[in-house]
Order: structure tokens, then sequence, then C-alpha cells
């Protein structure tokens, strides 16, 4: 690695003082620091953070170095680990690059665009039988009432059920689980803990401890939080032993009936690695939780705003309207290309408000990045929301204007200028899952009942980016 520039000759962020840096900032304000990113970085800059070298990168150019050409070179980081470790442990989501690739091999053909023909009736089923129940009232929570059709079709694509008794339990549980990683990821316990972790990594290399050896045990354990002090701790280990049992009771019934389901369970336990062997039981845990937790929140979060921001844009409404209803009939997987204004609006609610608002990688070797010489443990931050708000790739980047996804314009911007999924190896396992999702599920809404929206609503960085306090929507049942 010759006439690499030294990461000292970055500019750094504005800001970040004190112990904390910009973590303090990240803790406090969230939007207003990735408006800073967007403001701020062109490509690259660094951030202050204690105990590691940190960067964000915002240009599609960098972001393809990272994500596609260098994917090798950048692990999923250490403190998105520790957050998620106890809920998600080494899924596909949390794991490393081993035992990742394994199982991103296996679990991939379940998520084949060919093979999830099956689930869009049951994606409209759900959506139908939450909107059942809004007979009579003239206002929802509307991101209440799609985080029930989302959470639905999760329990019916991923078990195969309609009626899981457990369903409100584990949605709960899930809840707590994500509100603790979101409320305690940028927090200074979470850098001690890294700390601490950093270190015995270091001596466990320097002293080439074997692997199962006690140091490299020890080092293991540090994936994720030891300690869980106070009411949120304690609330955190109640949900993960009310997931583990329901994961576990679900899992032991369906492979007692041995039966076939179409469904992603049974293509995760039928999944099936070159030499023939399957995933063990904590691998299985660990992949049907992240697909839970990955599916849901995100599609649910993506619904609301979606449907909000057409409430705001009379013209665009107007569009899809038009376009839902002369299907004529309740959507099906053969109406999807007939969806393309449906389709349109969802990816630009995505880009508006992308629901991963925020994620990072750590480099696992000395690396680079645009010449830049990146020492191994750098962390490397990268913030779709920052991305899709520069004007220099979306023009009047805070108007809805779906039309920026016709064919023509797609071809014409750079490809890493829209990340809601992510991209390279680690790309969201679910896009086309997830767009299917959106386009069946808002017709379905749109077809039966009209939308207005009767307050403002600002968008909270938790877990994902959720409008804070709900989203009232008064509602009107139309005739069809
Ligand atoms: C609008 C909805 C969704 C959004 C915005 C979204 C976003 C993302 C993003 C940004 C990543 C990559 C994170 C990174 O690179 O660090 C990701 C990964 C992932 N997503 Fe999604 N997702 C959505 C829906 C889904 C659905 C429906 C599923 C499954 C049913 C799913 C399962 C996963 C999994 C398993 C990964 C990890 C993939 C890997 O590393 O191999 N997601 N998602």
């Amino acid at each position: 690695m010759t006439n690499l520039n030294a990461l000292t000759t970055l500019p750094t962020l504005t800001g970040g003082k004190g112990f904390l840096g910009h973590a303090r900032e990240i803790e406090r304000d969230r939007l207003a620091f990735i408006s800073k990113i967007t403001r701020e970085t062109e490509r690259i800059s660094r951030l202050r953070v204690p105990s590691v070298n940190a960067v964000v990168i915002n240009h599609p150019d960098l972001l393809h170095e990272v994500m596609l050409e260098r994917a090798r070179d950048f692990e999923k980081s250490h403190l998105l680990r520790y957050s998620l470790y106890l809920l998600a442990g080494e899924g596909l989501f949390t794991a490393l690059f081993e035992p990742w690739k394994r199982h991103r091999r296996m679990i991939s053909p379940a998520f084949h665009p060919a093979s999830l023909g099956v689930f869009a009736d049951p994606m409209v089923e759900c959506a139908r039988r939450v909107v059942g129940e809004w007979e009579g009232r003239s206002q929802v929570d509307l991101l209440r009432e799609t985080t029930r059709i989302t959470m639905a079709i999760a329990g019916r694509t991923l078990f195969n059920t309609d009626t899981l008794v457990a369903a409100d339990e584990i949605g709960n549980a899930l809840t707590v689980a994500l509100e603790w990683a979101a409320n305690n990821a940028p927090s200074a316990s979470a850098f001690v803990h890294l700390w601490i972790r950093h270190l015995s990594q270091s001596v466990a290399e320097r002293m080439h401890a074997p692997e199962g050896s006690r140091l490299r045990s020890v080092q293991a354990k540090l994936s994720g939080p030891v300690i869980l002090a106070g009411q949120e701790g304690k609330a955190l280990r109640k949900a993960i032993d009310t997931l583990d049992r329901h994961v576990e009771t679900i899992v032991r019934e369906r492979r007692a009936a041995r039966t076939e389901h179409e469904d992603l369970l049974f293509r995760v336990l039928a999944a099936r690695d070159d030499d023939g062997s399957l995933l063990n039981d904590r691998q299985i845990r660990d992949e049907i939780l992240t697909l839970f937790v990955a599916g849901h929140e995100t599609t649910a979060t993506a619904l609301a705003w979606c449907i909000d921001l057409l409430a705001r844009n009379e013209s665009e409404y107007r569009r899809v309207q038009d376009e839902v209803d002369s299907l004529g009939h309740r959507p099906t997987y053969a109406d999807l290309p007939a969806l393309g204004a449906t389709l349109r609006a969802f990816k630009e609610s995505l880009r508006l408000y992308p629901p991963v608002y925020f994620f990072s990688r750590q480099a696992c070797r000395d690396t680079q990045i645009d010449g830049v010489a990146i020492p191994r443990h750098c962390a490397v931050a990268i913030s779709p929301h920052a991305l899709h708000r520069r004007a220099d790739l979306w023009p009047n980047p805070d108007a809805f204007q779906p039309d920026r996804f016709t064919k023509d314009q797609e071809e014409q911007r750079p490809r890493l200028a829209w990340l809601p999924f992510g991209a390279g190896p680690r790309v969201c396992i679910g896009a086309q899952f997830a767009l299917m999702e959106g386009q069946l599920v808002l017709a379905h809404l749109l077809r039966t009942y009209r939308f207005e929206a009767i307050a403002d609503v600002k968008p909270q960085p938790s877990a994902t980016l959720r409008p804070l306090g709900g989203m009232p929507m008064k509602i009107t049942k139309r005739s069809i």
C-alpha cells in the first residue's frame, strides 16, 4: 500500500467535543447529526468517537469501494453486533464473514425472486384482515396498523400461521429488544465494553491463542453485552427468554409434524450446504429471529411513510389511486407489473425515510478508501438518509417525486445513490420480498380506504426511522 494519504489528512466533521466526541451528538439528536453529514461530507470525513478511529463515507463511488470492491476488508461492526447480539446472535444480519458466507449461501434460495410468488396472496390476505377491523372507524394510528399487517405477514410467511397465539408476546419482546439496541448502541457503556473487547482480542492475538481456548471464548462472549443492569437490562433479558422459548416451541413442533409447508421456516430447516450439512438449532434460532426482526418493522415503517407522503401530495395520490382502481380487483402477484406508479411511490418514500437510516462497518485488516490508509479496526459509518438528501444526486432532495424512479431516471443515476437495502454481498436478502409486500399492501389499502393526514409527523431515528408518536390518519371507507 504505497502512496496512500494518512487518515489524519482527512477533514473532521465539525463538533464532536469531549470524551464521547460525535457519539454524544449521535445519542442526543441523530437527525441533526445526519443532516450535518449531508452538509459536510462530500466523500469521506473523520469522526471523533472513543477508542477507535472512525470515518463516515457519503459518496456512491466510496460506497462501491467499501461494500463491493473491498467488501472482504470491512466486516459488520462490533458496535452493531454488541447492540443486537442477544437478539440475533450469529444470524445473517450480525454475523461476521465466517459463518455468514455459509449461511447466506444456504438461505439465499429461499428468497430467490422466482420463489416469492407464493407469498403474494398471504400478504394481501393479512392486509385484508387488519383493514377488516377498521369498520366504523374514522381515524387510525397508521403506524400501529401497518405494524399489525407486517407482523401478520411475518407470522404467515415465516411460520405459516394465521393465529399465532404467541404473536403479541413475540411482537412485544422484539420491540423491547430493538429499543434496547437503539438506546444502548452509541452509549458510554457500549464504548467501554468495546474497548475491553478490543483489549482481549489484542491479547489473544499476541499470545496466538488457538480457537476454543479460554481467551478466545472470553472474546466470543464479549460479542454481546455481559452485564445487563437496571430495569432496561432486566426487560431485555426477559424479552430474550420469551423469544427463545417461542422459537424453540415452533421449531420443535414443526420438526415433529414432518409436513411440508409453504413458508420460510420450512425452507430454512431444509437448507443444505454443498456438503449436505444442515443448520443446527442455535443457528436456526438466530436466523429465524433475524428474519422476523429485519423483516417486519422496516416494512411497516416504510408503508406508513409512503401513505403519509401520498396523503400530502394530491396529484401523486391520484396517480397511484387510478392505477390501483384500474385493476378492478384485489391485487395479486400477476398484477405487480401493472403497479408501476405504486412501486415508484414506495421507492421514493424509502429514499426520503429509509428505515435503516444508519449502519456501519469495521476494517478487519489495514486497507484503504479513496486513496486514504484505513487502519485495522477503523469504523466506517454509512447513512442512507444523508446520502439520499444530497442535492447533486437528488435535485430538490426534500420533495416527494416518485418519477425519480422511472427506468430512465434510474439509469442516469449512480446505482449506489439509492441505498435503502444496502449493497454488495451483505445487501438485504429480503429486498425483493419487501418491495413486493410494499406494492401489494399499499394497493390493497388505497383500494379500500381513503387516507387524510391530520397531524404533522416528525421522524424519530430509533431502531428504524419511525414517525415520532405514531401516525394519526383520517380514514374513509371507499365503495368498491
Ligand atoms: C423496507 C424493508 C427493508 C429495509 C429498508 C431493509 C434494509 C436492510 C439493509 C439496509 C440491510 C443491510 C445492512 C448492512 O449492510 O449492514 C439489510 C440486511 C438484511 N435484511 Fe433487510 N430490509 C428490509 C426488509 C427485509 C425483509 C422483508 C427481510 C426478510 C424477510 C430482511 C432481512 C434482512 C437480512 C437477513 C439482512 C442481512 C443480510 C446479510 O447480511 O446477508 N429485510 N436490510
